[in-house]
């Protein structure tokens, strides 16, 4: 079947066999990953379906159609509903904000995360995860995904706010991990409900919500009195001013800021850590080269943050780890504005999306895809691939701002647990298996024995 068009474009294929009513929703919701790979490789490129009666989607395959969308011609897109649905949790902070205002944030905070801000919280990376790793000890049995989501909270928190990881964790880690869950409920929800509708989970959103706000406010307010600056991410918040007017934020902008940064930053970069640390378990060959090369550099020292630069293996681990298992999974927007894309017309009101997940394991661009080979990466690989062929940072205006800071602070941790430990999971372990929420978590969770090494 194929849609009109009254431009004359070339026709998207359209998915077949799904319901009258719901379209490919069911098969959607019960397994995106195996519904969008199976997709991209029965109808290649590009393929439309519907998710419920109305909502018509464009899944992109192709790298070259992807950059028009989210570099060339992304001034027609603007963010899809489900993250649109974030904005009662994060207001209008960088990921939920669009055009203007996004623009102006992004000059405003795009200095915070320059590489010599980011280099100045090398040591906070370390020293948080030495610190933590104080609580593990040899032959221990542990829950990896939950200290790798200790340890991002604890890292956020220091450089941010200049906390220590105690006075982090208690103030904040509670409420920050029940409006993670709340606001995977809402956007999971096909429809999620007005939040004026008494329901339970609206109830519970809007109480985290508000103990946030506190929170946050407290500490902007606290900040305010201080004297002097502080160079921590909320210091160079407050110290930044709009190039145009010399405005500054306000204090709603700087909580928004702050919550969109803790909500982006810290679960992704977790569940990175924690797929690495899974596929090392199951990879001993690669294990032993990131061993031989963190113990030639570090020989018998600790972790410095000059290390970084001198482990190139243990990056393109990283690299490996992030193709295999991104934890932005699919990038999601919509059509604002009819437009055409690769001589296709996309309609305003239909969402794109477009997965990390299925185009890092196409056969076209990276040799058996499904291995975990980080030696693939060696020899400048990835100026080799067309652009967006692999983009776990996403792309264009909108790519993630805390790129640097995420790919440091996880060859960073990585380096330290690999140094004194060898990682496995338990023997009675069931199959780990990719879990995709607002990130892609390995399900069911990872319960791991350090072994001293
Ligand atoms: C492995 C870790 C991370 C991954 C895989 C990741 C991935 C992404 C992706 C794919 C986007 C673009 C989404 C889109 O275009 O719709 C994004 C945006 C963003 N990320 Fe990250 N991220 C990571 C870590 C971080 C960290 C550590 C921070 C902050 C400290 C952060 C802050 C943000 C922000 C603020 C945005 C919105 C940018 C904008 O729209 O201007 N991320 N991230």
């Amino acid at each position: 079947m194929l849609l009109d068009d009254p431009f004359n474009k070339k026709q998207i294929p359209v998915a077949q066999n799904g319901s009258f009513f719901t379209g490919h929703l069911n098969e959607f919701q019960k397994s995106p990953l195996r519904f969008m790979r199976t997709l991209t490789s029965r109808y290649g490129d590009i393929v439309r379906f519907r998710l419920g009666p109305f909502q018509k989607v464009i899944l992109l395959s192709d790298p070259e159609l992807i950059k028009e969308v989210l570099v060339t011609k992304q001034k027609s897109f603007i963010k899809s509903r489900d993250v649109q649905s974030l904005k009662a949790l994060i207001g209008e902070g960088l990921l939920t904000s669009e055009k203007e205002m996004h623009m102006q944030q992004r000059r405003l905070i795009q200095p915070a995360f320059k590489k010599t801000h980011i280099n100045g919280y090398a040591q906070d990376m370390i020293d948080i995860t030495e610190e933590y790793m104080n609580k593990w000890s040899a032959g221990m049995e542990t829950e990896i995904t939950e200290d790798m989501l200790d340890i991002t909270l604890g890292i956020i928190t220091k450089t941010m706010f200049s906390m220590d990881f105690k006075e982090g964790h208690e103030l904040l880690g509670d409420s920050v991990e029940k409006g993670m869950k709340l606001a995977i409920k809402r956007m999971r929800s096909i429809l999620p409900m007005p939040l004026w509708l008494p329901t339970k989970t609206n109830r519970e959103f809007k109480q985290v919500a508000k103990a946030l706000d506190e929170l946050l406010f407290n500490i902007i307010g606290n900040r305010r009195q201080e004297d002097g600056l502080k160079e921590d991410l909320l210091g160079i918040l407050m110290e930044a001013r709009d190039e145009e007017h010399g405005t500054g934020m306000t204090d709603e902008q700087l909580r928004d800021e702050l919550m969109t940064i803790f909500l982006a930053g810290h679960e992704t970069t977790a569940n990175a850590l924690s797929w690495t640390l899974y596929l090392l378990s199951q990879h001993p060959e690669v294990e032993e080269k990131l061993h031989n090369e963190i113990d030639a550099v570090l020989g018998t020292e600790s972790l410095k943050p000059e290390h970084f630069q001198r482990l190139p293996y243990t990056q393109n681990v990283i690299w490996e780890s992030l193709r295999l298992y991104p934890p932005a999974y699919v990038i999601g927007r919509q059509v604002d504005e009819d437009v055409e894309i690769g001589g296709y017309l996309f309609e305003k009101g239909e969402t794109v999306l477009m997965s990390q997940y299925v185009i890092h394991r196409q056969a076209d661009y990276f040799e058996n895809p499904d291995d975990f080979t980080p030696e693939r990466f060696e020899n400048n690989f990835m100026r080799t691939l067309p652009s967006y062929a692999y983009f776990p940072f996403g792309g264009g205006p909108r790519v993630c701002i805390g790129n640097h800071f995420a790919f440091m602070e996880m060859v960073l941790v990585l380096a330290c647990i690999t140094h004194r430990y060898r990682l496995r999971l338990t023997p009675n372990h069931v199959t780990i298996k990719p879990q995709p929420l607002i990130t892609l978590r390995p399900k069911p969770g990872l319960r791991m024995i350090l072994e001293e090494r």
